[in-house]
């Protein structure tokens, strides 16, 4: 199976590489300069913005997110799943943690995108608990309409309304299509 089988697989283009691409430079220069005029672009200690990126989907965005930023940043890599059935609806835990403290740090977590809002808020009460000087939220998707808890997300790549499944750009179905360059929606006859 190659690039263009799964190709084939798609219904609709919803965000080409182009569409992504200058989304991603606009939002990189949104935070950048945030954290500039909030003098935060480095901490009390002189430590730059950490960028915590949740894998392994927020990988592809994270990667080009981090290059278009204008200001020092540090970045590192956490992991968490949702449990399977059987236990309370959204309960999630952490699979692989963050390589250092974050206490006096400020940090941006990096997510590909938000569905339920479990999973990002499980992850921002985990690390507000470690005492650091901020925590702000970006996704590149957010499907604001399917929130089942209130969760405070700072930077929105794009507000999806309609109720797809996408993949590509890091999102994955089992595992497949995060290296496709764009996001799109499975045909219905792979899901499932
Ligand atoms: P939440 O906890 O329901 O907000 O789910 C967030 C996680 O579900 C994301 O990090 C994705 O891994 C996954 N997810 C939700 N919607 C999609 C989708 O449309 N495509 C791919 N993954 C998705």
């Amino acid at each position: 199976m190659n690039q263009i089988d799964l190709r084939t697989r798609i219904d609709r283009v919803l965000y080409s590489e182009d569409v992504i691409s200058r989304r991603v430079r606009e939002l990189a220069q949104e935070i950048s300069d945030d954290y500039r005029t909030r003098g935060h672009a480095a901490d009390a200690k002189g430590r730059p913005l950490l960028m915590a990126c949740i894998l392994r989907g927020a990988l592809v965005f994270m990667a080009d997110l981090a290059r278009e930023m204008t200001i020092p940043v540090e970045y590192d890599l956490i992991s968490v799943s949702s449990y399977g059935n059987g236990t309370a609806p959204g309960a999630v835990r952490l699979v692989k943690d963050l390589e250092r403290p974050i206490e006096g740090r400020d940090v941006l977590i990096v997510e590909d995108i938000i569905d339920t809002g479990y999973t990002i808020e499980y992850l921002r009460r985990n690390l507000e608990s470690r005492d650091p000087a901020s925590v702000r939220v970006c996704t590149l998707v957010d499907k604001a309409a399917r929130r089942e808890i209130k969760t405070q997300v700072d930077y929105i790549g794009f507000e999806l309304s309609e109720d797809a499944f996408v993949v590509g750009y890091g999102m994955d179905y089992a595992e497949l299509y995060r290296n496709l360059p764009f996001i799109g929606v499975l045909k219905q006859e792979y899901i499932g």
